[in-house]
């Protein structure tokens, strides 16, 4: 089977990857690597735009989330997996990108607008930090990606991207570079186990796919529920209940789920065993990915090694887009 589509797509390497990167867009990747050609990118430049004055911290979690890649089940022989630094001709289309888009225009980007009012950055964000949206349209458009399965988050930086290159191929008569669409999942967005809307590790509020079982248990047995929910005889609410909603996302019994729920809103059902019932479902999806890491996490060389060949490979592909972008700016001196 020839493999038509090209996905581009990846993370900050800021922390280890959670239940909510599974969601948004782990479980796509890991099923979409059968049938595209997927390219998926350890963002480190990106990361650095916050995280400048750590760079050790960077390079440490650039193994780890290569490591939860390989371990849910990132196949390099269908995926290729590389790190965005180390790939120059990124950063190059991100400049002649900058020509394209005004200051005002990324300063309106929903996703980095809420991030700077988060970080507090004010008047004083760093130029690195607000254009990072062009440099995440370079990195999809030098691989030629068309589409990008991400987190709903995500939508704002597709459509920035999608601007840039249609002004690009408009403004040097070109059409090098593709436009992308974001494969965004009906349910995107994982709540945190403090009930918040997002789970993010900078909240605290994550369960990391690295988490030991033990781990698990204790952040399940903290979940948020129905604050109303008191006695066990006590109706309760299964709305904004956050182990039902993880029930729904990760018991494939969806039966019993539903008999539970009934019984829940009756009354009669206290929280906690409905956490172990959760528990267990968690750590049996868990365990696995845990397995595989271990075995992966004797040999941290080998594992770097995939993602340096990935590397090379990208680059191969890169430096081809490159010149079609030189050829069309006139610029292939
Ligand atoms: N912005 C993404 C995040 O914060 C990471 C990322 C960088 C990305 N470049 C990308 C995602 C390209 C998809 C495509 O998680």
């Amino acid at each position: 089977m020839t493999k038509k589509q090209i996905i581009l797509t990846g993370d900050r390497p800021t922390g280890p990857l959670h239940l909510g990167h599974y969601v948004g867009s782990l479980a796509n990747r890991v099923k979409l690597q059968n049938d595209y050609q997927q390219f998926v990118m350890l963002a480190d430049v990106q990361a650095l735009t916050d995280n400048y004055e750590h760079p050790e911290k960077v390079r440490a979690n650039v193994l780890e989330v290569a490591l939860d890649y390989l371990a849910v089940g990132v196949d390099p022989n269908k995926s290729t997996i590389f790190i965005q630094s180390m790939i120059p001709e990124i950063a190059e289309l991100t400049i002649f990108f900058l020509n394209f888009v005004s200051v005002a225009r990324l300063r309106r980007n929903p996703t980095v607008k809420n991030e700077i009012v988060q970080k507090g950055y004010g008047d004083q964000v760093s130029a690195g930090f607000l254009m990072y949206p062009v440099s995440q349209a370079a990195d999809i458009t030098i691989v030629k990606g068309t589409l990008v399965p991400v987190g709903e988050d995500q939508a704002p930086m597709i459509e920035q991207t999608n601007e840039l290159v249609r002004a690009f191929n408009r403004t040097y008569k070109t059409d090098v570079l593709k436009e992308a669409k974001a494969l965004i999942p009906k349910i995107s967005r994982l709540p945190g186990i403090d009930g918040k809307a997002k789970m993010s590790k900078s909240l605290g509020n994550a369960i990391s796919l690295s988490d030991s079982a033990d781990v698990v248990a204790k952040k399940v047995m903290k979940m948020f529920t129905d604050p109303d929910h008191i006695r066990v005889e006590d109706p309760g609410k299964i709305e904004g209940n956050t182990v039902f909603s993880y029930l729904d996302i990760f018991d494939e019994n969806k039966d019993e789920v539903a008999e539970l729920k009934a019984h829940y809103e009756r009354g009669g059902l206290g929280d906690v065993k409905v956490k172990r019932r959760l528990i267990d479902v968690l750590n049996a999806f868990l365990d696995p990915i845990r397995e595989r890491r271990e075995q992966l996490i004797k040999d941290p060389k080998a594992v770097m090694d995939i993602v340096l060949k990935g590397t090379q490979k990208t680059r191969e592909v890169s430096a081809q887009t490159m010149d079609e972008v030189r050829k069309a700016m006139h610029l292939n001196y």
